[in-house]
């Protein structure tokens, strides 16, 4: 019943009313939601194209609108068009946002461009890039590379923005679990974790692959996010940093089997072609360092339940009891120089090892021409769940270990010098582990017969 000053509605009157009323209820609350339009560029972040002179551009808008980058060097001369895409999360909220994507084709070498995208309806800040030298021969890429950072407790973050915006880097490798998760609270936490790091990856490339806290829906949140080269929609790809021919592998296709088994052989098949094409000899010459990135390692000494404790690894020996795609023959087999990996909360470099056995180069200098792959692992940039402690006895493959909060900073100074260092954040950016991986040749480690630290010549049975 309303009532109003002065007595009784007539029922007419009161039909007028409750319509009114209605149409307010019906309005106010959506008027406070859908009229307000969300055309301003957020969590801007780059990638490389399909080679180091394109520059792809992505970020989001919770309203629908173009896709347009304005850059060029000292100015916006220049100008180009992209796709929106719609992308909907699967959460109960059916949350959606437009995710924007433009090329930048062709740019000069050596040149700092500064851009800014959005569209007529509204324009991002300013920010910038660098662009490889012509001669790629002759460049030495520094990179900053981790896992694990989250959202809450992203300890190496503001460090990481520090330097960046210094220039100390060309590129970031963030080997997998971003946000925690990036589809939690219907993915406001992916919103968040991206708006964090753009003062990083809006001035860098920022290439990725996923971890296994990627995996809900498919990893769908990873996979409109994120703009990697090739058609995997950044699953698996590899591209190339002057002498560093790079590998992104998804190690959850080994351990989370609820989207099918296909993604596992798919990226196999892949590898094996990708690996081929990388070792010709024009092309190994050009660009001997091959380095993989993965998320879950084959190997780990942490005190923990992970598959990396156990001795048959999903990802080195392949799937369970048939013992398919494993990666490490492959790894061996193809002469991959050093695989990076996260998942475990804490930094740990090995001796160069193929099946736990230690291939030092020699004992003295057991990264001079090792006779195997190089493997770290890399995952304490930072997030929720704290570091991970190791077994208290260090096994014999295991060279250097250490649970503070940090990341690996890599560079490729030439075709034959690799230089490799772990920074503490916990111990305000110290230097707590450094190698030199030096090669005189770059090839199958099956190839050639090697002394080893153990004084034997081992064996060269791989099949
Ligand atoms: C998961 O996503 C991939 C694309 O990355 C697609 O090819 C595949 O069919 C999807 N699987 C399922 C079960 O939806
Ligand atoms: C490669 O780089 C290392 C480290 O800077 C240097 O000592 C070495 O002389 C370089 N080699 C060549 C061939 O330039
Ligand atoms: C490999 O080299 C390191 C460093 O010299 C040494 O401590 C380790 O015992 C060597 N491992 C083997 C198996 O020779
Ligand atoms: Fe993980």
């Amino acid at each position: 019943m309303v009532s109003i000053p002065g007595g009784m509605l007539t029922a007419q009157q009161l039909v007028k009313v409750s319509l009114v009323l209605v149409s307010l209820s019906t309005v106010c609350p959506l008027a406070t939601s859908s009229t307000i339009e969300y055309y301003q560029p957020e969590q801007v972040h780059l990638s490389y194209g399909e080679n180091v002179y394109e520059m792809v551009v992505t970020w989001t808008t919770y309203s629908d609108c173009d896709s347009v980058v304005e850059y060029g060097i000292g100015g916006f001369a220049l100008k180009a068009q992209g796709e929106t895409k719609k992308f909907t999360d699967g959460g109960s909220e059916s949350r959606s946002m437009f995710i924007h994507r433009v090329k930048l084709s062709d740019l000069s070498p050596d040149a700092k461009y500064t851009y800014h995208c959005g569209s007529s309806l509204g324009w991002s800040g300013v920010f910038w890039f660098s662009t490889a030298p012509e001669d790629l021969s002759k460049w030495s890429p520094h990179l900053a590379i981790y896992g694990d950072m989250g959202n809450e407790n992203a300890q190496s973050l503001a460090r990481l923005q520090e330097e960046v915006q210094r220039n100390v880097y060309d590129a970031i490798i963030h080997v997998g679990d971003f946000a925690y998760d990036m589809d939690s609270d219907n993915a406001r936490v992916g919103d968040e974790f991206m708006r964090q790091i753009q003062s990083v990856a809006a001035y860098l490339p920022y290439m990725t692959c996923p971890g296994n806290h990627e995996q809900t829906y498919n990893f769908s949140n990873y996979r409109a996010r994120f703009s990697m080269p090739g058609d995997t929609e950044g699953l698996w790809y590899s591209f190339n940093m002057g002498p560093i021919h790079f590998i992104a592998l998804t190690t959850e296709v080994y351990y989370n089997f609820n989207y099918g088994m296909k993604q596992l052989v798919k990226q196999f098949y892949w590898l094996e072609e990708d690996l081929k094409e990388a070792t010709k000899l024009e092309n190994r010459k050009q660009r001997p360092w091959i380095i993989t990135y993965g998320h879950r390692p084959m190997y780990c000494s942490n005190d923990d339940y992970d598959d990396c404790r156990q001795h048959s690894t999903f990802v080195r020996k392949g799937i369970p009891f048939l013992k398919w795609f494993g990666l490490e023959d492959m790894f061996y087999k193809y002469g991959v120089d050093l695989s990076i990996w996260a998942h475990e909360h804490s930094y740990e470099r090995l001796w160069p090892v193929y099946d736990y056995k230690v291939y030092n180069g020699s004992l003295n200098a057991p990264y001079q021409n090792p006779g195997a792959t190089v493997h770290i692992t890399t995952g304490s940039a930072g997030c929720s769940e704290r570091t991970d402690p190791f077994i208290p006895i260090k096994p014999e493959w295991s060279a250097f270990r250490n649970s503070d909060y940090g990341y690996t900073k890599v560079k490729a100074w030439n075709e034959t010098h690799l230089y490799l260092e772990q920074i503490s954040d916990d111990k305000d950016g110290e230097v707590i582990d450094f190698i030199w991986i030096i090669k005189d040749k770059h090839e199958a480690f099956n190839s050639n017969q090697q002394f080893n630290g153990d004084k034997e010549f081992r064996e060269v049975s791989l099949e």
